[in-house]
């Protein structure tokens, strides 16, 4: 938009990128800063440094409203809004840690023309806190509540928008506000503190929803109910809704657990015990080992099997590690003396760092050749488009175990596997492999 100040963006990772791209797109200039040249350089060359879907156009597409720089003052000389996007990494206690964005705010002045937009995840304080050491800088919170895989239109089409700020800086909350006004979504005006926490409790409630239907779902194995039918029965009631109830290996990424911890240390420091999101972090633990016992009811000691982990992402349509089940995963089937391999279609490349001694295969196929049981992680679309008939044959044993109920387990008893999901009424499937037809489709 002409005549406008560009709007800022500091950090140009994975949320910085998105919140810059979409900017562009929506008619705005934008001036994007990161302090490492390598990345500039390639993002002023329209190479996204990151797998997101839809990236790639937007930078092409607006690149001519689009800069990057790794100069602080090109921002601050220019922006009036200056987004920051910097991460907050879990430190070894579980607080956030937030050095970057003590370098960001070291870097602006205190009587400065130009408001710092918080988009980082932060504890509940830390904009207090910035203000006491800068009580000149205008300071508004406004979380990020993007998903990977389908950020762009996450921002795009938001359920709603967060701005929390403090009376002086109510003219730069009403500019956030029309710049996201024409998106739709509720916008949500309130005071700094509650925004942090808006944005904490937002994503430990949808923790404590994961680890809550994973516990169901270990009941369910228990009682011989089946949990994805609990799940769409619970979730037609509209207090309760149906998203965020898929039963797994728990929960992973770069969010959720690193968010999780941060609440609960915060309110531990402010002498407040969380004990609900201590049960979730254990549940979430938990969750991942159980795989190792399911293994172990059909194959006995794991000792020098060989087990095949399909997926490796911490979920499908990214190449993030971060925080993956897999990583536990593999350590854990390591330290009962299996020998693993993985395979996941976009993160062989992050994995090969971060899995020491799992040999990476270059297709799922590859991966099961001679595998005494396959373990489904990440639930990417091709792995229920494999011939399972074919790898029956090429496995040295047929055993799946679906950490995501993602496979259908009819299909692959009929294709001779020995089946188990989380959860599930039929997680024993020695019977119902050799069930009639008829009986296995009723029973789904
Ligand atoms: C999450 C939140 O969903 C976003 O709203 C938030 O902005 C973001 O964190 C953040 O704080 O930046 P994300 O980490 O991309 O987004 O991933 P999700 O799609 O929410 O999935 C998180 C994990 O939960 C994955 O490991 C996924 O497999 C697992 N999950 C999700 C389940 O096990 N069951 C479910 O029903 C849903």
């Amino acid at each position: 938009m002409s005549g406008e100040r560009p709007i800022g963006v500091i950090g140009v990772g994975w949320v910085g990128l998105v919140t810059a791209a979409c900017f562009a797109e929506m008619g705005h200039e934008v001036i994007a800063m990161d302090i490492d040249a390598d990345k500039v350089r390639s993002l002023n060359q329209r190479e996204a440094p990151i797998h997101e879907p839809g990236i790639d156009e937007l930078l092409e597409r607006n690149a001519a409203r689009l800069t990057f720089t790794t100069e602080m003052e090109h921002v601050r000389e220019s922006a009036r809004l200056l987004f920051c996007c910097v991460d907050t990494p879990p430190t070894y206690s579980g607080d956030a840690d937030l050095s970057r964005v003590q370098a960001v705010v070291s870097q602006l002045a205190d009587d400065g023309d130009y408001a710092l937009v918080m988009k980082s995840t932060v504890p509940s304080g830390t904009g207090r806190a910035i203000r006491r050491d800068a009580p000149g800088l205008a300071y508004v919170s406004c979380p990020e509540f993007l998903k990977e895989g389908t950020a762009v239109d996450d921002f795009l089409h938001p359920d709603r928008v967060v701005i929390g700020a403090d009376a002086d800086a109510e003219w730069a909350a009403d500019e956030i506000e029309a710049i996201y006004r024409p998106l739709g979504g509720e916008i949500v005006r309130t005071d700094v503190a509650s925004a942090e926490m808006i944005k904490l409790a937002a994503n430990a409630f949808l923790a404590t929803k994961i680890s809550f239907i994973n516990e169901i779902a270990n009941v369910c194995e228990e009682v011989g109910a089946d949990v994805t039918e609990v799940a769409r029965g619970m979730g037609l009631d509209k207090r309760i809704g149906p998203s965020f109830l898929r039963a797994g290996v728990g929960y992973g990424g770069s969010c959720f657990p690193k968010d999780v911890s941060a609440l609960k240390q915060l309110a531990g420091n402010s002498g407040y015990h969380f004990q609900l999101l201590t049960a979730v972090i254990e549940v979430n633990e938990l969750q991942k080992r159980r795989v190792i016992g399911k293994l172990q009811k059909h194959l006995g000691s794991l000792v020098g099997k060989t087990i095949a982990l399909l997926g490796l992402a911490f979920k499908p349509d990214t190449d993030d590690m971060r925080e993956a089940s897999s990583l536990v995963l593999a350590a854990r089937l390591q330290g009962e003396g299996a020998e693993v391999r993985g395979y996941d279609p976009v993160a062989g490349d992050p994995a090969r760092e971060l899995l020491p001694g799992v040999g990476l295969a270059g297709s799922a196929e590859e991966a099961l050749d001679g595998a005494d049981a396959a373990v489904l992680v990440t639930e990417w679309s091709e792995f229920a488009e494999l011939d399972w008939k074919s790898l029956r044959d090429r496995m040295a044993n047929p055993l799946v175990v679906d950490g995501r109920n993602f496979l259908d387990p009819r299909r692959l008893r009929d294709a001779g596997f020995q089946y188990e999901g989380i959860g599930l009424a039929n997680g024993d499937s020695d019977e119902a492999a050799s069930a009639p037809e008829s009986a296995q489709a009723s029973s789904r």
